[in-house]
């Protein structure tokens, strides 16, 4: 009973990245089991930067065995480049240590175009995605029509599933107004780049059961964030798979039982990338000062964060529907200097209280944020690797945050650096 799962509790971009590339030192393996390259996890190593979009964040520590599993939708393209990008920095990646699972599924460039299309079409309705074609691929995938890794090796299936997806994707280009998908040079090109990944792609639910066998240990990297989650998120701000840690077991193919600690990553403030509710959003001189404190530029995009106070209406929420076991807070170095911190604890809806995020859009659009404000610290933290030397007001703000959430805060982090990172509780020990 060695595995640990860690997953973002609110709109993604928490520091994930981070605190899986600490945690793998302890780990054998390191599985991610949804998303796709909408993800963007960063890493800060002897201050050389990574930032890894479909490869988990493991892979940059050597000897530890890598797996993208059966939920990840994957482009083929993006993954050789990422690969060749961190060879070029030293990185080694080979088929022994990154494996990928013979049943995800692709995506392909007219996944990417759609995206697009549709987000330009219009601009007062879009979701601001990533434009990376997540949404098209799942689609294609639950409509039964997708490849998948394991089907390259027999051309015949390739060849019929592009005619099954251009039957589906060619009426919505002539709506766009672009060409049909050329079906004959996406095969020769789908073909080409199968024979960079080939060596990669196995059936890695075996490896994984094997594993497990052998009590190895096994951290899954979830993407995004729970509150990006396609159904318990805030819908349709979404993205199109499941970012929950119960996904864990369904996107990599073990059983759920072996998902044995579940590590919310949340930072210290809320930000969101793209479209949709954001109860305590910020559009004050508090605002620019956690943007800029906080360096709050989406990774993948490039585009500005929103940035907010703690929600813990939301994080209690997300701690309750995903089973988290304990929270590692990241950024905290981020909130120094500030004179008081506001808690969202409520919200106010109408005439009425209430302690969770409604359900539909428009009253997620209404709910006013009810605040309660803490004192500041006026010493920094950044780089603290040790609770007791936290100012006392950071101590209290953690401890009003786990009262509110209902779940200790196991770590904290106060710096991009992999070693500045506080640990009260090691999950591996705990579990
Ligand atoms: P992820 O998508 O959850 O992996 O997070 P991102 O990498 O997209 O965004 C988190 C950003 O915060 C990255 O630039 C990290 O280097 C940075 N970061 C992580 N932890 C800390 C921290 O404790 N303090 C500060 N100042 N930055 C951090
Ligand atoms: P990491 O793993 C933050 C957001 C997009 C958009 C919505 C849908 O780095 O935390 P999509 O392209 O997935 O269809 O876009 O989801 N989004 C993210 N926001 N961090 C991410 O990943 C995200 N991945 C997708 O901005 O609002
Ligand atoms: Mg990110």
């Amino acid at each position: 009973m060695v595995n640990v799962v860690v997953i973002g509790s609110q709109w993604g971009d928490e520091g994930k990245g981070k605190l899986v590339d600490w945690l793998s030192s302890q780990a054998d393996i390191v599985v991610r089991f949804q998303g796709g390259h909408n993800a963007g996890h960063t890493l800060v190593i002897d201050d050389v930067t990574y930032k890894l979009s479909l490869l988990p964040s493991g892979i940059v520590r050597p000897g530890k065995l890598c797996i993208i599993g059966n939920g990840v939708v994957l482009d083929p393209w993006k993954l050789v480049e990422e690969i060749h990008s961190l060879q070029s920095e030293g990185v080694t990646i080979t088929p022994e240590n990154l494996k990928i699972s013979d049943t995800a599924t692709l995506i392909l460039p007219f996944h990417k175009e759609l995206d697009a299309m549709r987000e330009d079409s219009s601009p007062k309705n879009n979701l601001g995605t990533t434009r990376r074609g997540i949404g098209p691929a799942y689609e294609d995938k639950v409509g039964r029509r997708s490849i998948r890794l394991g089907d390259l090796k027999d051309p015949k299936t390739v060849k019929n599933r592009v005619d099954l997806m251009a039957l589906h994707h060619d009426p919505l280009r002539s709506y766009f107004g672009v060409n049909p998908i050329d079906k004959e040079n996406i095969y020769k090109d789908i073909m080409n780049i199968f024979s960079k990944i080939k060596g990669h792609i196995s059936p890695v639910w075996q490896e994984l059961r094997n594993s497990i066998y052998q009590k190895k240990k096994i951290l899954f990297e979830g993407a995004q964030g729970a509150l990006l989650d396609l159904d318990h998120g805030t819908y349709p701000y979404v993205t199109s798979s499941n970012t929950l840690a119960g996904y864990a077991s369904i996107g990599s193919g073990i059983g759920p039982q072996h998902l044995n600690y579940i590590l919310g990553i949340t930072k210290a403030y809320t930000t969101r990338v793209g479209s949709g509710p954001f109860p305590s959003e910020l559009f004050d001189k508090n605002f620019d000062q956690l943007a800029k404190r906080g360096n709050e530029i989406g990774t993948v995009t490039g585009r500005p964060r929103r940035c907010g106070w703690f929600d813990s209406v939301l994080v209690k929420q997300v701690a309750q529907i995903s089973g988290i076991k304990g929270l590692a807070l990241t950024k905290l170095d981020v909130l120094d200097g500030f004179d008081e911190i506001k808690i969202c604890i409520k919200y106010k809806i109408g005439n009425k209280f209430i302690d969770y995020i409604p359900s539909s859009i428009s009253e997620q659009s209404e709910v006013e944020p009810v605040y309660e404000s803490i004192r500041g610290w006026k010493t920094s933290v950044r780089g603290i690797r040790n609770w007791l030397d936290l100012p006392r007001e950071a101590k209290e703000y953690i401890q009003f945050l786990e009262k509110q959430i209902g779940v200790d805060v196991d770590i904290i982090t106060t710096s991009p650096e992999r070693e500045d990172t506080i640990v009260k509780r090691n999950p591996f020990d705990e579990i």
